[in-house]
């Protein structure tokens, strides 16, 4: 099978498993977990932050760095297709008592002016806006990158009205190297940052938060109210670190794949693909009659595996499971049902 459904699906490789199985640990609890404490230490200066917390999720971490910054009341402002919005349970309404309002952005990321109207002015009747997210890679858009200067562009809106600015980062790894530039670069706008392990870094489990000392502080305590506190988790940390070290610049290649993937499927009648720029491919096959469904089981059916975005769109996410011959048996999947 080729499982082109996420990047979420790749397992950890026998040389991450060995460096797993041979983890030092300790209590995570005690701050004596030598592995987790390497880690975090690693994506604070890979992020440019003080201080970065692991956690076992990024819907958790997220949520960590988002209430450690808004008390229960407070309004939390993100473009109306974030993952923060659409995919995360209502978990910062449910758990921080947070009321979420999407901006939609007419291009995918949103701009500053975007953000200006969005913003209201000082109201006794409105609730108070304390923090704008930001979403790099931008899932729903097809993993769209925002570079450093729109970053900045936003956050200096967003402070000059007093909120603070988190990023969800859970693919800010695949923006860094699609810019060629370092992720603290794209990081040092805002003021935390999540970024995911467990996505196209190929490790088993994890994100991380990062920012100020201080935030980071309460959000250890968000982390262990929500039960996300681990105890000998440098097991799945020697996994993160392992992934830094060996899978962050090769997630070019899923790039390169997926403008390949992408261009392979363009080719066929009725078929409509925007450019990719990470490692997300948005197939829009209204044209061809189809229905997702339908071909999306078509497709498995020729051993290709991919999500449904809509009744017409379809999802493929390239990742380091898939190499060029996958690629090009996806096409040809594609080119047997559709050409
Ligand atoms: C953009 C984005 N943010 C947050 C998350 C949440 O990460 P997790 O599944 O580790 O909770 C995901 C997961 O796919 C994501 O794509």
């Amino acid at each position: 099978m080729i499982d082109l459904r996420s990047d979420t699906f790749t397992r950890p490789s026998p040389a991450m498993r060995q460096a797993m199985a041979t983890a030092e640990v300790g209590d995570d609890c005690f701050g004596e977990d030598p592995t987790v404490r390497e880690l975090e230490a690693r994506v604070a200066e890979l992020l440019g932050k003080e201080r970065a917390l692991f956690c076992p999720s990024g819907i958790m971490a997220n949520q960590c760095a988002v209430m450690a910054q808004a008390e229960p009341g407070r309004e939390v402002l993100a473009e109306a297709r974030a993952h923060l919005i659409h995919y995360e349970e209502g978990s910062l309404a449910a758990n921080g008592g947070l009321a979420l309002r999407g901006i939609p952005a007419a291009r995918d990321i949103l701009t500053s002016d975007e953000v200006r109207v969005a913003l209201r002015p000082p109201s006794p009747y409105h609730p108070v806006t304390a923090v704008l997210a930001l979403e790099n890679t931008h899932l729903d858009s097809g993993g769209r990158v925002m570079d450093g200067a729109r970053t900045a562009e936003l956050a200096e809106v967003a402070r000059e009205h007093g909120l603070r600015v988190h990023l969800d980062g859970a693919r800010l790894w695949n923006a860094a190297v699609a810019l060629e530039v370092p992720p603290a670069e794209l990081a040092a706008p805002v003021d935390t940052v999540m970024v995911s392990l467990s996505k196209g870094l190929g490790a088993p489990v994890g994100s991380l938060l990062a920012g100020p000392a201080r935030v980071v502080e309460r959000a250890w305590r968000i982390r262990r109210r929500l039960g996300g506190q681990m105890r000998q988790a440098g097991i799945v940390a020697a996994g993160g670190l392992f992934a830094l070290e060996h899978n962050l610049d090769r997630l070019a290649l899923d790039h390169r794949r997926a403008a390949r993937l992408a261009e392979g499927v363009e080719a066929l009648e009725g078929v409509r693909v925007a450019r990719p720029e990470t490692n997300v491919v948005m197939v829009d096959v209204a044209g061809t009659g189809r229905g997702a469904d339908e071909l999306l089981q078509a497709l498995a059916d020729r051993g290709v595996l991919l999500v449904p975005f809509g009744a017409r769109r379809i999802r493929a996410v390239l990742h380091l499971e898939v190499d060029d011959q996958g690629v090009e048996a996806a096409i040809e999947a594609f080119e047997a049902e559709l050409g």
